[in-house]
């Protein structure tokens, strides 16, 4: 188990700083994007792919994925939250002007700096944009550093879409190449149906020189691991990010525990190599 990390915490990485909502936007009928501010303005210093543990006081506390881009923090950050439980509901009816508990950030996120000078294929499914929107924004705004970008997004419904307007601008580049389905469309719908993998046939790709990036719900990984090693991707440089039940998020109470795997320290994000033997990681 590695050491507790340094954190937006002054004193423990148990206490939480309270932050300040800013914005709150409704993003789909589940899913509000949340603007959120440190005491003082003072950065969250995270990487794209870490989590905060977000607490309500009186309700609880749980990990939730940092959407912004450590390269448009401008002293805030973002958190896309569906409302499924006790803590995100209790945050849903929060206004700009509360204050929640931010821990952290915690855990290890994408090795941006290996990802330099390669083609990145993003792979996001649904709420999985949220924290792959972090590293997409960061590589393009550092676009000259990395070669070929290419997004697929799939979704369940058009009305599910996250983040519409970046996903027009990102469409829109043309140093950018974005494909997006939906399992199901309805009457406005032209683009592609069917789930994420539809999308493979349309892309190609360099194998050696490419890095992928996959974060979606649990049954995506299984279909879009075959996909990209269908097309000859390593193992090694594929990188997902894993859910599980969190508590402590800083590698102590062994609830994310998988063998002698911490997923709240050792990941989110794993390279896929690591955890390919690990019973139960996928
Ligand atoms: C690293 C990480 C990043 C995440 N990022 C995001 C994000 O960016 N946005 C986002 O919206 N969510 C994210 N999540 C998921 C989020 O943390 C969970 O949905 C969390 O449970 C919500 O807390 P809650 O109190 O609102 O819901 P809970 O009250 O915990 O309920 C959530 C669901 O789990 C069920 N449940 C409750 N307790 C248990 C139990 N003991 N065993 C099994 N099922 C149970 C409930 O019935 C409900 O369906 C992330 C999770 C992890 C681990
Ligand atoms: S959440 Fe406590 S060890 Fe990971």
């Amino acid at each position: 188990m590695q050491s507790v990390v340094a954190t937006a915490q002054e004193e423990s990485v148990y206490l939480p700083v309270m932050a300040r909502l800013l914005q709150v936007r409704q993003m789909t009928k589940l899913e509000k994007l949340f603007t959120l501010e440190l005491p003082g303005a003072r950065s969250l210093g995270h990487d794209p792919g870490q989590f905060v543990g977000v607490s309500l006081l009186g309700i609880g506390e749980a990990p939730i994925s940092i959407s912004s881009s450590p390269s448009r923090s401008n002293g805030t950050f973002e958190l896309c939250v569906r409302n499924v439980g006790d803590v995100t509901n209790a945050m849903h009816g929060l206004e700009p002007g509360d204050v929640l508990g931010i821990r952290g950030p915690f855990g290890h996120g994408f090795p941006v700096d290996k990802m330099k000078g390669k083609d990145i294929l993003f792979a996001a499914g649904g709420l999985g944009l949220a924290p792959l929107r972090s590293l997409i924004n960061q590589v393009l705004d550092e676009r000259g550093s990395f070669d070929r970008v290419i997004i697929l997004y799939g979704t369940k419904h058009p009305s599910e879409i996250l983040f519409p307007e970046e996903l027009d601008e990102w469409a829109g580049r043309d140093d950018v190449e974005f494909h997006m389905t939906v399992d199901r469309g309805d009457d406005d719908w032209t683009g592609n149906v069917g789930v994420i993998t539809t999308l493979f046939p349309k892309i190609t790709i360099n194998p050696r020189n490419t890095v992928a990036a996959i974060c979606g719900p649990p049954i995506m990984y299984r279909f879009v691991l075959m996909e990209m090693m269908g097309k000859g991707i390593p193992e090694t440089q594929i990188y997902l990010s894993l859910e599980r039940r969190m508590k402590c998020g800083v590698g102590k109470c062994g609830h994310c525990q998988i063998n002698n795997v911490y997923c709240c320290q050792d990941g989110p994000v794993f390279r896929y190599s690591d955890v390919k033997g690990l019973e139960e990681a996928l």
